[in-house]
């Protein structure tokens, strides 16, 4: 039985110092790692970076109350993968169909950036879920960090799967499709690397890909 990691864990110095700090600062938030959100016996598993400090970090629900919740999830809705209102709280009975969302570091980094090691001390956490989704298809990863993380956790070299807005990667020891997009970060969204439209676009492919 797959179990997110617990507050016990205690493999990342860095953030389980930013965790005090934040326990300090806004107590009323989780600061803790981050439960994914979703049915393990779903087809797709989306992967994201790390909590952000304000949203699922906050909340213990993966981009909730986060900016690139308010581009991912109206997307899943719009194209059948999510019911009910996105309330950006865990209770708000928003639901997800046929999908997963996840992290490559499950808590919240400093500067929303994270390190090679915390990518790799959370690897058995991702390795462990993606273990437990019998029915796993189609990864999507969210930005490069998760495309990376998610290929190291199931034993490919990130050289020989390069990462684009859009490829999708035939993860053959696996049966599975590695399909990528830009994070749908509030930066991504402002500098235009990202809009709506195009992720639109990446939620539709999955949908395809699902029927063949
Ligand atoms: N960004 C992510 O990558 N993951 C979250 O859970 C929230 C914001």
């Amino acid at each position: 039985m797959f179990k997110c990691p617990s507050f016990e864990c205690k493999k990342c110095p860095r953030l389980l110092e930013f965790r005090a700090q934040n326990q300090l600062k806004f107590p009323q938030y989780h600061n803790g790692p981050v439960e994914s959100f979703g049915d393990l016996n779903a087809e797709v598993l989306i992967v994201g970076l790390a909590p952000g400090l304000n949203g699922a970090n906050q909340t213990n629900r993966p981009f909730t109350n986060d900016y690139a919740g308010d581009i991912l999830y109206p997307a899943l809705k719009k194209y059948g993968f999510a019911a009910g209102n996105y309330g950006k709280v865990k209770n708000d009975g928003f639901k997800l169909k046929n999908v997963r969302v996840s992290n490559a570091v499950r808590c919240v980094p400093p500067q929303n950036k994270v390190t090679a090691d915390e990518i790799a001390a959370c690897r058995p956490y991702l390795q462990a879920e993606i273990a437990a989704m019998p029915n796993l298809r189609i990864i999507l990863s969210l930005g490069s960090v998760s495309h990376g993380a998610v290929l190291q956790a199931l034993g490919y070299k990130k050289s020989a799967y390069k990462f684009a807005h859009g490829a999708e990667h035939k993860l053959d020891k696996h049966g599975m499709i590695l399909l990528d997009s830009y994070h749908t970060s509030r930066y991504n969204i402002n500098t235009n690397v990202l809009t709506a439209e195009m992720f639109d676009k990446i939620i539709a492919r999955l949908k395809d890909l699902l029927k063949q």
